[in-house]
């Protein structure tokens, strides 16, 4: 593995930035100082003049479909769609077939992203009714974290009872990660638009249907369970401005996610975009998006992340019950961080401290997520002067399609070095080389 050096960028990490050079070595950051002249003729320099570098984005929520949901995506396509958007590790979920319910399933997709991911990797373990005693005794430092789907939603996991619910809270070795919207409300206003609308339902009636009491009612109960139960919780995908009540700036055990397409899109989004931009929970008011939006900026939010969930393009033109849930959002994610940076909506630190470094804090990440001398050489170089307009010949997710197409964006991704190595350049991922798991801290409750 060649030095690299680094000369020139604007380094934002850890709250501050600043004009640094940065060496790599042995795919671990050797320094960080204002001037490094490199070590060796052999050395290469990559001059960042004018550009930006950041840690590499830790995206704690995302769907690869591996295995068995390999018509949508797969670990090699979506990994390279995501060092193409600057994230240089993700968390996956069990939300796959057969669902990651055990950990030899969870080893069995380690094995494979280890041939075929070019991004760094980690799991979560899914709870279910019945896998209470698997959850209890799984290895802290080999997992992500244990998702917990409190609301159905794509694939089949829903945990609904409340003994096991608060059995799982009690004796997680690690994070939970919750998904949360409660299912009979939803079912209710389900049996509703049918009522009204017949099989036509309009996909602007999602957030009425996915609501946002359905939203509120849950994340109050995973909150509740973690005080009580004294766990680590981290709700994901906030869309309402009520749930933010629930958390407060600088707490560490009690945390909640935003997600990138929550944060841009508002409901009038789907007389346009339709299926397209169908998710759990549903994109809600243009008020939600901008409270949220404030929470990032105030801490209430701690974590910014995609659950990036390709579907194919044939099922995404369905009626509304036929089509999945989910959209691509991975190579994108940081491009749609910095335009609402660049909007005012917070500063470029903001984004650093939440899609970058606070993932690596609530998930007990070892040597990532900051750039910092010894750590893993994770970063991405952006440039603030050069658009980027988004054209489907330029996608790498498998399934081809994006809800930004056409959308021009005012930075873009030049390169991404994930452990050390070139990822991705002069737009591609440079195959050829592997990402690598992700190592936990052993003590994580
Ligand atoms: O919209 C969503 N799609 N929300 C989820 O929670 C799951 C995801 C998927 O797997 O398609």
């Amino acid at each position: 593995m060649s030095d690299l050096l680094i000369t020139g960028g604007r380094v934002v990490n850890e709250g501050r930035s600043s004009e640094q050079d940065v060496l790599v070595r042995q795919g671990r950051i050797e320094r960080i100082d204002s001037s490094i002249s490199p070590p060796s003729p052999s050395c290469k320099v990559i001059d960042a003049s004018g550009k930006l570098v950041l840690p590499g984005l830790i995206d704690d929520q995302v769907h690869f479909r591996e295995p068995g949901l390999t018509h949508k995506a797969c670990i090699r396509t979506e990994s390279r769609a995501a060092v193409a958007g600057g994230i240089t590790t993700f968390f996956e979920m069990p939300n796959v077939s057969p669902p990651t319910l055990d950990m030899e399933r969870l080893e069995e997709k380690c094995a494979i992203a280890a041939q075929d991911s070019v991004a760094n990797y980690a799991f979560f373990l899914g709870a279910s009714n019945e896998n209470v005693e698997v959850i209890k005794t799984a290895d802290p430092t080999r997992i992500a974290g244990i998702k917990v789907f409190m609301g159905s939603s794509t694939g089949n996991m829903l945990v609904d009872e409340e003994e096991v619910l608060e059995k799982i809270f009690r004796h997680a070795p690690a994070t939970i990660a919750t998904h949360c919207e409660h299912t009979p409300t939803i079912l209710e206003n389900e049996e509703a638009a049918r009522r009204r609308f017949g099989d036509e339902v309009p996909f602007s009636e999602h957030p009425k249907i996915r609501s946002r009491e359905a939203c509120l009612r849950s994340s109050s109960l995973a909150v509740e369970l973690a005080k009580r139960e004294e766990a680590r919780l981290h709700v994901l995908h906030i869309t309402t401005a009520e749930e933010l009540s629930l958390f407060e700036p600088g707490h560490d055990r009690i945390t909640a996610e935003a997600c990138v397409h929550h944060l841009w899109f508002e409901q009038s989004g789907y007389e346009e975009l339709g299926s397209l931009i169908k998710c759990n929970p549903a994109i809600k008011s243009a008020n939600d998006r901008a409270a949220i939006r404030q929470a990032v900026a105030d801490g209430r939010i701690s974590v910014l992340a995609t659950d990036h969930a390709p579907h194919t393009w044939e099922e995404k033109q369905a009626s509304y019950f036929n089509a999945p849930s989910g959209l691509p959002l991975a190579q994108h994610s940081l491009l749609l961080m910095l335009e609402m940076a660049k909007e005012g909506c917070f500063p470029i630190e903001t984004v650093v401290e939440r899609a970058c470094h606070a993932p690596t804090r609530i998930f007990d990440v070892q040597d990532r997520g900051f750039l910092r001398e010894g750590y893993w050489a994770d970063l991405v170089i952006v440039d603030p002067e050069k658009e980027t307009v988004v054209d489907e010949s330029d996608l790498f997710s498998q399934c081809d399609w994006s809800p930004f197409s056409g959308t021009r964006f005012s930075h873009s991704v030049d390169l991404t070095m994930v452990s050390g190595q070139v990822a991705y350049s002069e737009g591609k991922p440079t195959d050829g080389h592997q990402g690598m798991r992700v190592e936990f801290a052993s003590l994580r409750r």
